[in-house]
């Protein structure tokens, strides 16, 4: 597998299709298994083990043993450190491999997993495999003869639950910061993308990491999910997906135990275009923060406000580039969109361009879908879009645009805010002025300046409303995974 042009979903190597508990592949207890299907060609890729709430249950029993007793616990920070950057090393030595079966499971553009999720994928293990010797507390000067000290401590065994749309990098942002705090995991894999996850736990057994450290469990959503997270002996939900199953999971970890939650849910992010902009690349980087990934980004830019003097003239470039889009086999070379993740993805995304033609919203270009096989929708622009429309309130998912002229900034900032969500948004302007402060009126976890979708592994990144709680990443993103505890002693 070296040139790209080679690549067919024949030829990539498919990894391990059972459950990783304590440090083997096994089985479901109920022996069950579910298919996991190519979007692109509608056939299926491979029958995977199915977890339930008896597979939770060992896996738990593991990653606890395993945070008490076993040689996790035990290990020094440094070397807890070293098994992290070994990982990332397998990781890189084997992009291309997970690359390719990223695009196969998931349908997203071989090119784009390369240059993407794979770095950083990586990037995400080494970020915070250097944390790890560097987690420490404080002395406090407390009154009387006391000295007092925290210790910021592993919070225990951490059940997991990821989303579809980035199986490879949403494993590292789950997983790299808990191993980094000592903390052990069970990870509930999605159901549409389980092969690349369970292939990096191939890695993971090869860098050396203990039994029970990591356990992977791919199953669904109800079942597996929900036993994970109401699980008395978890101590820690960390969830990304929807707003409507992160509600669920608050619940179920105030009907159980309490457990410390954090979530990474949907969005409806503001992409704020000013006259003022550079309109060719705005109107690149406003093409590129809806399309990319085939709509499928939580942070994805899908209210775009354009500010009312240029509006024509930038629907038109935007119209432009959208129909230029190559959507097209994964795995071909120059193809900029794949198919959505699958069958019911599909229905939805076509159903709210139904709904944005029944409200009236303009369709600019596309509308339907492309060819007869495979789960692959036509790049679709509405402009003209208003706020109360059903494409303006509800989260796509998908390669739709709505485009909603505006004509001052107080006007636009208040319809940007307008919202549940509050994940991400962007302002492009030349005024330096006008840009800070559209940031700081936003109530978003991210603000984006003259450009989109920018990460980096050491920059938090989480919502403001109901777009979740918490921040993953960076410095930030390992206060989730740690308790402090404050020691006092008598001197
Ligand atoms: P979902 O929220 O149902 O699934 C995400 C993860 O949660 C999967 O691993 C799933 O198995 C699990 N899950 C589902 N129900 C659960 C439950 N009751 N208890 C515990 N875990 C559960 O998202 P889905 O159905 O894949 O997509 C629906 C919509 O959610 C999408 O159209 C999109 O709008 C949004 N979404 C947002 C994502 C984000 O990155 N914020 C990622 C994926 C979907
Ligand atoms: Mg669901």
């Amino acid at each position: 597998m070296t040139a790209t042009a080679t690549l067919t979903p024949q030829s990539v190597k498919i990894g391990p299709t059972k459950l990783l508990i304590n440090g083997e592949w096994q089985n479901s207890a109920s022996g069950k298994t579910f298919p996991t299907i190519n979007p692109a060609t509608e056939e299926v890729i491979a029958q995977v083990a199915e977890a339930d709430a008896p597979d939770v249950e060992a896996a738990v029993k593991a990653a606890r043993r395993a945070f008490e007793d076993g040689a996790w616990s035990k290990m020094s920070a440094a070397d807890r450190g070293r098994l992290m950057y070994r990982l990332a090393d397998l990781i890189e030595a084997n992009k291309k491999e997970l690359a390719a079966l990223e695009t196969l499971d998931n349908g997203k553009p071989f090119g784009d997993a390369l240059a993407a999720d794979l770095p950083l994928t990586i990037a995400c293990y080494r970020y915070f495999a250097g944390w790890t010797d560097k987690i420490h507390g404080k002395t406090i000067p407390v009154a009387g003869p006391y000295f007092t000290y925290t210790r910021h401590e592993p919070v225990g065994v951490c059940g997991q639950i990821i989303p579809w749309n980035f199986p490879l990098l949403m494993q590292a942002w789950k997983l790299a910061p808990a191993l980094a705090c000592g903390c052990t995991v069970i990870l509930k894999i999605a159901e549409q993308t389980p092969l690349t996850a369970l292939r990096v736990g191939e890695l993971i057994l090869e860098a050396g990491f203990p039994p029970g450290v990591v356990n992977l469990l791919p199953g669904y959503g109800p079942t597996a999910g929900q036993a994970l997270a109401r699980h008395m002996d978890v101590d820690k939900v960390a969830f990304t997906g929807s707003t409507e199953v992160g509600h669920l999971i608050m619940k179920y970890a105030a009907e159980s135990n309490l457990k410390r939650v954090t979530l990474e849910l949907g969005g409806k992010s503001p992409n704020i275009v000013f006259a003022d902009t550079d309109l060719d690349a705005a109107a690149e980087g406003a093409h590129f923060a809806l399309f990319f990934n085939q709509g499928q980004c939580c942070c994805a830019g899908s209210r775009l406000f354009v500010e009312q003097k240029v509006h024509e003239q930038f629907v038109e470039k935007l119209v432009t580039r959208a129909k230029n889009r190559k959507v097209g086999d994964p795995f071909a070379r120059g193809i900029e969109q794949g198919p959505q993740v699958d069958k019911e993805q599909f229905g939805k995304v076509l159903g709210y361009i139904e709904a944005g033609k029944k409200e009236g919203a303009e369709l600019m270009c596309g509308g339907g879908r492309v060819g007869n096989k495979g789960y692959f929708v036509e790049p679709t622009v509405f402009n003209n879009v208003k706020d109360e429309m059903k494409i303006a309130q509800e989260e796509i998912f998908g390669p739709v645009m709505a485009v909603m002229p505006f004509k001052d900034v107080d006007e636009v900032v208040k319809r940007a805010n307008r919202t549940a969500y509050g994940l991400a948004a962007a302002v492009w302007t030349r005024d330096i002025e006008k840009a800070h402060s559209v940031a700081a009126r936003v109530r978003a976890g991210t603000v984006w300046v003259n450009c989109y979708d920018v990460f980096d592994a050491a920059a938090p990144f989480g919502g403001y409303k109901q777009s979740g709680l918490g921040r993953e990443l960076g410095e930030y993103g390992l206060q989730n995974y740690t308790e402090v505890k404050t020691v006092t002693v008598k001197i």
